[in-house]
């Protein structure tokens, strides 16, 4: 097999190459990234050499249509993916995420090939800290900001691909991801900088917010589980069960790092923040087998505060500008 993985400089699209690398090492892999602020090409390490990196982006139709032509499944993850600076510019949310969707739909129609389309619960919007429901599969679409509402957007241009036109094509809908090769504007990564340079975490509003942590290995599983063995048109939600406080969170990585745990800051709240999301991922694992292989989430994320300290030459270049952009919105 030959597969095209849009977004494979990114976070999870590098962990996904490293994890095809080592679980599929038969399928060939050619990995097309515009390379934007949020990649980085050392982030495919060892596996580099392996596969064929092409910088460009999704929403140039004649390269998409000529690299969608000779392989057999795309693997789409590319996306511009930070709630917060979608909040500053929502400008190139709308060109990567939907436009370049739609690039790439129009080619898969084209040349009859197979589309993994990679997703979020954001589409869902949110839910009341003490809802005892969690998201489906038949959750009503309800996206709070420009980025969830831009990655709405493109699950329904699929959706209506494969009903209008048969495009073969598969959706997953996954929760807040963790691990290695995380751009330190995320949560964790920030958070686990911020202490190993003595900048006290910083938590938006009251830092009650629950967010659904799954180790980014075990959603890389399962968009394979789903991409080999998932019905066309269908959507799979991607949950580990992992729902947390940010509070908790903060003070876990506070523990790993040996601080005191109250040691963090509360800052100014992310306009239109999202109180809560967790996922029901049972038509994943009972329809198609799949179980999350982190035994929990203390263990997983001590080992990524590890990461983060002993890779310090991966994230030390992003730190100071990422932290001159929050210092603008008091974050
Ligand atoms: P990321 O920001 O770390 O990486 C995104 C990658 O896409 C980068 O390498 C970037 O250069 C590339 N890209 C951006 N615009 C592009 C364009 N126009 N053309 C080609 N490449 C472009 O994101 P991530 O966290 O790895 O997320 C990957 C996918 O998973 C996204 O679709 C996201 O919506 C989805 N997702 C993420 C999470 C999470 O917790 N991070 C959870 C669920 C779903
Ligand atoms: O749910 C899946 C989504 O998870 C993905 O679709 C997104 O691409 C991904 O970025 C993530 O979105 P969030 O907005 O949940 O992630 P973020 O890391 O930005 O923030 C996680 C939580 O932590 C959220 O409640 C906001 C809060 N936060 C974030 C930062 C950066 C803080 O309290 N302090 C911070 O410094």
């Amino acid at each position: 097999m030959r597969a095209l993985v849009t977004g494979g400089a990114g976070f999870i699209g590098a962990n996904f190459v490293h994890w095809t690398r080592a679980h599929r090492p038969e399928v060939e892999i050619v990995v097309l990234d515009a390379l934007t602020y949020a990649a980085d090409g050392s982030s495919l390490g060892a596996v580099r050499d392996e596969v064929e990196l092409i910088q460009g982006d999704i929403a140039d139709s004649s390269l998409v249509d000529r690299l969608v032509k000779d392989v057999d499944q795309v693997f789409h993850f590319a996306a511009e993916t930070h709630n917060d600076n979608s909040l500053t510019d929502p400008s190139p949310f709308v060109h990567t995420n939907v436009v370049g969707t739609f690039s790439l739909l129009e080619a898969v129609r084209r040349h009859d090939v197979r589309l993994h389309h990679v997703s979020t619960d954001e589409v869902y919007g949110d839910l009341e800290l003490d809802d005892p429901e969690r998201f489906t599969e038949a959750t009503p679409y309800n996206p709070s900001s420009p980025y969830s509402a831009t990655k709405a957007g493109s699950d329904l241009l699929v959706r209506a691909w494969v009903r209008s036109f048969g495009v073969a094509a598969t959706i997953s809908n996954c929760s807040n991801n963790y691990g290695p090769y995380q751009h330190v504007e995320k949560f964790i990564p920030r958070q686990i900088t911020n202490v190993l340079d003595g900048i006290a975490p910083k938590l938006y509003g009251d830092g009650l917010n629950v967010r659904d942590w799954i180790h980014v290995d075990d959603h890389n599983a399962a968009v394979w589980t789903i991409a080999e063995t998932g019905r066309s048109g269908e959507t799979y939600l991607i949950g580990a069960d992992g729902e947390q406080t940010n509070r908790d969170v903060v003070a876990a990585v506070l523990r790993e790092l040996g601080k005191p745990e109250d040691a963090f800051e509360l800052v100014r709240d992310r306009p239109g923040h999202d109180r809560r999301y967790a996922i029901d991922s049972s038509k994943l694992r009972t329809e198609l087998g799949w179980t999350p292989t982190y035994p929990d989430f203390a263990s997983g994320l001590k080992a990524t505060v590890q990461w983060y300290q002993q890779n310090e030459d991966w994230w030390r270049p992003q730190k100071a500008a990422t932290e001159a952009k929050y210092a603008k919105t008091q974050q």
